[in-house]
């Protein structure tokens, strides 16, 4: 009988992965120490490294040495989500169901979160160098992971998110932002998955496209969210969008339309994967499910 795999178990495995490597809360650091800790074990629902080790197994991968980044990208992760609801950008109070680092910890306490996960990220991706037997491997994904956080990355897509707040965007702009804000992590996670399983140059490249249409969809999905869900479904505050007049894919497209346009970009994504060696028949059903979640 097949025994599929349920995401809320799967979520707790990776959850437990994640956490594994926080810092100790101690020292005269300890309250950002703490500010950190509080954003990560706030919850979730840890699918970037998840998709990284799926892409990992269904090339192969079966060892450890890919856990300090699992842990790293959700520290990456989480450092956008503190930064993201800072007053100065998305002003939310509210992130994975509870108060946002920067409402327990206060603003100083909140940037300085985000900026001690991003680094922090680094140091434990680090960690997979006496788990390898390539370091070359893990120099390669530490580049990735690096560019794809930074301005040519996440970072970069959220100084055009927030320059052009409250302004009319055109969509192969608006198309760019997200490609870039929330698509690089998802690149970074699932190319990271198989560089480190050894996959080809020419593999990597379809992860890295199939991961930018996910991401894409992702984000649209997104948007609908924060428009047709509610706070407690989405754990953080719907309506920020409206409330900030961001210029969105369903305030350019509608719903239906964005809608659509999710699906058919995430029938996109599938179609690489079919592609690809292997199979991995839980990373499909993941895929296929995100243009459907609820939160
Ligand atoms: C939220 O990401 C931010 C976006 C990129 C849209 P997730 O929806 O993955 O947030 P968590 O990690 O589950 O809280
Ligand atoms: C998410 O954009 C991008 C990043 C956090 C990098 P949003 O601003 O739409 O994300 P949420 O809705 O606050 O999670
Ligand atoms: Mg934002
Ligand atoms: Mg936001
Ligand atoms: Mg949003």
């Amino acid at each position: 009988m097949e025994k599929r795999m349920s995401f809320e178990i799967m979520r707790e495995e990776v959850d437990g992965i994640v956490c594994h490597y926080l810092p100790e809360e101690d020292g005269a650091q300890k309250t950002v120490l703490r500010a950190m800790n509080y954003s990560i074990q706030a919850g979730g629902k840890r699918l970037r490294p998840m998709m990284m080790r799926e892409v990992y197994r269904l090339f192969g991968g079966a060892g450890q040495e890919i856990e300090p980044f699992m842990a790293a990208i959700e520290m990456i992760h989480t450092s956008s989500l503190i930064h993201d609801d800072l007053p100065c950008m998305d002003n939310d109070r509210y992130r994975r169901g509870k108060l946002t680092a920067w409402a327990v910890y206060g603003e100083d306490m909140g940037t300085l979160a985000g900026d001690g996960l991003m680094i922090y990220a680094f140091e434990t991706a680090a960690k997979a160098l006496p788990m390898t037997d390539s370091p070359e491997k893990v120099l390669r994904c530490m580049e990735i992971l690096a560019r794809k956080t930074g301005v040519y990355g996440m970072i970069g897509g959220q100084t055009a998110d927030v320059e052009l707040t409250g302004k009319k965007i055109p969509m192969d702009t608006l198309s760019f932002i997200y490609r870039l804000k929330t698509g690089a992590l998802l690149e970074a996670s699932m190319m990271i998955g198989a560089v480190m399983a050894g996959a080809s140059e020419e593999n990597v490249r379809k992860v890295e496209q199939m991961a930018g249409d996910v991401g894409l969809a992702f984000q649209i999905e997104d948007d609908i969210l924060d428009m047709t869900g509610t706070t407690e479904e989405i754990g953080k505050p719907s309506g920020s969008d409206e409330r900030n007049e961001k210029t969105t894919w369903v305030t350019e497209k509608g719903l239906t339309a964005s809608y659509a346009e999710a699906e058919a970009l995430s029938a996109e994504a599938l179609a690489i994967l079919r592609e690809l060696p292997g199979s991995n028949p839980f990373l499909e059903e993941l895929i296929r499910k995100l243009v459907n979640r609820k939160k």
